[in-house]
C-alpha cells in the first residue's frame, strides 16, 4: 500500500506471520529516469521474503525496461499494478486504466514477462465498472501471457473502496485459471482470511487496510487482546527500524500515521495521539509510548 507497506511495516508484517509482502507501487516511468527517491522505496532487508516489486505504468517499452532492471534488484516477484483507481493513475491508463484496455493490457504484460528472469504476476480488479465486468477476460490473458499468480480485489474501480468486495466473483477467477489466485478485500482477522481461502478454494488472500496499526492480523492475534507490554514492545521495534531506514527526523515524522493507526481503539487515544504527533526525536516519542504502559 503507497504510503505505508515499506521496509520497516513490512519486516514487521512478515515478522508477525505474512506469508509474503509487497513493495508500495512505484512508477516505471520513475525507474527507467532512475529516481533515488523510488529506487528507495525498494530497498528491502532479507527477513522480508518473499517480497513482491510492484509496478505500474502504461507505455510497454518502458515497462520492460524497468522489469529488466529491477529483477536485477531479485524480488522473489515482480507484480503489476492493474487495479489502482486513483485518478491520476488510473485515467492516464496506467493501473485500472489497463482494465478498459485488454489489447494494452496483453501487450504490457507480454513485453513484462519477456523481459523478466523472476515471476511475473499482476493485480487486478473486477473491471472499470458494473457495465463492463472483465476479471475472467483479463484473468485468462494474463494466464495466457505467462502470470505465476492473479491477486483480484474484489471491487471494479469505480466503486473505490465503498461497498463490499464480491468474493463470488474472485472465486470465478479462481475458476477461469489454473493459476494461483489470490483474493483481495475486507479482510478483518487471519480467521475471516482462513475462512475466505477455504470458503471460495483460493490460494491466498492479501490484507491491506487491517494490517494498518495491526501486525497482530498475520499472527491470529486481535488487536484487543494484546497485552500493552506486547504492544508497546512491537512500537518500539517499528519505530526503531523507521529511524533505521529513514534516519530520526524523518523517521519519527512517518511513523505519525502508523502511530494513529496503532492507537485506534485506546482509551486515551485523543490525548496519546496529541502528544505522538508532536513529537520530533524519537527519544520524544519513546517517551510518549512509555505512557500507553
Ligand atoms: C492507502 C492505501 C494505499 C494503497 N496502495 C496500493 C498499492 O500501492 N498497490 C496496490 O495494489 N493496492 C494498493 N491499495 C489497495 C489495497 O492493496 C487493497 O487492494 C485494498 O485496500 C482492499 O483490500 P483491504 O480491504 O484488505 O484493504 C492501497 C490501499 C490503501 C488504502
Amino acid at each position: 500500500m503507497a504510503g505505508y507497506t515499506d521496509s520497516p511495516f513490512r519486516r514487521l508484517a512478515r515478522e508477525h506471520g505474512s506469508t509474503f509482502t509487497y513493495t508500495e507501487f512505484v512508477s516505471t516511468e520513475a525507474i527507467i529516469r532512475n529516481s533515488s527517491k523510488t529506487f528507495s522505496m525498494l530497498r528491502f532487508v532479507p527477513e522480508e521474503r518473499p517480497i513482491i516489486f510492484q509496478i505500474f505504468g502504461s507505455r510497454p517499452e518502458v515497462i520492460a525496461d524497468a522489469v529488466k532492471i529491477l529483477a536485477e534488484l531479485s524480488p522473489d516477484a515482480i507484480d503489476l499494478n492493474m487495479g489502482c483507481s486513483v485518478k491520476k493513475v488510473a485515467h492516464k491508463g496506467s493501473g485500472a486504466g489497463l482494465l478498459r484496455e485488454p489489447e494494452k493490457a496483453k501487450n504490457i504484460f507480454h513485453a513484462m514477462k519477456r523481459a523478466s528472469t523472476v515471476p511475473v504476476t499482476a493485480k487486478i480488479r473486477l473491471g472499470w465498472d458494473p457495465s463492463s465486468l472483465n476479471y475472467r477476460e483479463i484473468a485468462r490473458i494474463l494466464e495466457g501471457e505467462g502470470a505465476s499468480a492473479i491477486f483480484v480485489h474484489g471491487r471494479t474501480k469505480s466503486m473505490g473502496y465503498s461497498g463490499t468486495a464480491d468474493w463470488e466473483k474472485i472465486a470465478e477467477v479462481r475458476q477461469s485459471v489454473s493459476i494461483p489466485v489470490y483474493g483481495n478485500g475486507d479482510v478483518i482477522s487471519k480467521e475471516d482470511a482462513e475462512e475466505r481461502i477455504r470458503k471460495y478454494d483460493l490460494n491466498g488472500v492479501l490484507i491491506g487496510r487491517h494490517a494498518m496499526g495491526d501486525p497482530w492480523i498475520f499472527s491470529g492475534m486481535d488487536k484487543n487482546s494484546v497485552t500493552k507490554s506486547e504492544k508497546h514492545r512491537t512500537m518500539i521495534r517499528h519505530i526503531e527500524w523507521m529511524v533505521e531506514f529513514y534516519g530520526e527526523k524523518m523517521g519519527v515524522r512517518l511513523f505519525r500515521k502508523h502511530f494513529v493507526h496503532y492507537t485506534r481503539g485506546c482509551t486515551n487515544a485523543a490525548e496519546l495521539r496529541k502528544k505522538g504527533l508532536m513529537a520530533v526525536t524519537k527519544k520524544e516519542l519513546l517517551t510518549v509510548l512509555d505512557e500507553l504502559l
